[in-house]
């Protein structure tokens, strides 16, 4: 068994949805807050215009990354993104974003997707950590606020023998603190602001100490420009709105009560 390597501090960010200029601004900002390392939790694609936009700042950057639901699609070459919706709105506007991702995503980039791994492993300072994209046990899993257990996070602890989960998915970032000190945070995503009226995005940095530190990090970006390139790549007008108000507009069915409660929709 590889040894895991050791941090002091790290950043994570989730959901890039081929929002290079956020994803622009994530890696400025990471790189002014002393991280040692910078951790992706997959999909790369989704939503945005031009794709293989995001790849080369990845690499450049050195991210260490994993596969989400849309990456194993995308590198697999399956007829859908496997995000897991059930509505049918929600699946006729994925089915158009993964179609144009698919269409403009390179061959290379495509497998290069394909080599990433599942899931990370890493220790900061003394906690142990696991990184996945929707949850340990599926990676399509939405793991929301308001509908997830203390009971189910503290069997994920056990399962898969860690003492913080890091996952994405959702879109939307939380934390919680299990009562035993051990935690969950779901990073966010930097693809596309989490309705609530606020066109910034969210990624997270973490320090170790005798707690793990989480610190929620706001990235403010040229969410005009993406919104002009995605009407000229002809993109929904439904998804250009989200990242023009901050209100989401589509992928809303799989929101619960409390947490479609805070949007406009
Ligand atoms: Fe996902």
């Amino acid at each position: 068994m590889n040894p895991e390597r050791i941090y002091r501090r790290v950043a994570v960010f989730g959901g890039v949805y081929s929002n290079y200029l956020a994803l622009e601004a994530t890696l400025e900002d990471a790189r002014q807050r002393d991280v040692e390392a910078i951790f992706c939790l997959g999909d790369m694609g989704a939503f945005g215009p031009h794709p293989d936009r995001v790849f080369p700042l990845l690499r450049e950057a050195g991210v260490l990354a994993i596969q989400g639901n849309y990456d194993d699609s995308m590198a697999a070459g399956k007829e859908d993104c496997g995000c897991g919706y059930t509505d049918p709105r929600d699946n006729h506007f994925a089915r158009i974003s993964y179609e144009y991702t698919f269409k403009n995503t390179s061959a290379e980039n495509k497998a290069w997707l394909g080599t990433l791994p599942k899931q990370r492993r890493i220790r900061l300072g003394k906690h142990r950590v696991l990184m996945c994209h929707g949850s340990p046990r599926t990676v399509n899993e939405f793991l929301w606020e308001s509908t997830t257990p203390n009971g189910l996070l503290a069997r994920f602890m056990r399962d898969f023998h860690t003492d913080a989960i890091l996952c994405t998915h959702t879109g939307i970032k939380w934390q919680r603190i299990l009562p035993d000190g051990k935690q969950v945070v779901n990073v966010g995503a930097i693809g596309r602001p989490e309705n609530d009226g606020m066109t910034n995005v969210w990624y997270t940095v973490l320090t170790s100490g005798d707690d793990l530190h989480v610190e929620f990090a706001p990235v403010h970006y040229d969410h005009e420009t993406l919104a002009r390139e995605m009407e000229m790549e002809g993109l929904p007008p439904e998804f250009i709105e989200t990242i023009r108000t901050g209100w989401w507009t589509t992928c809303l069915e799989i929101l619960p009560a409390k947490e479609r409660a805070r949007g406009k929709h």
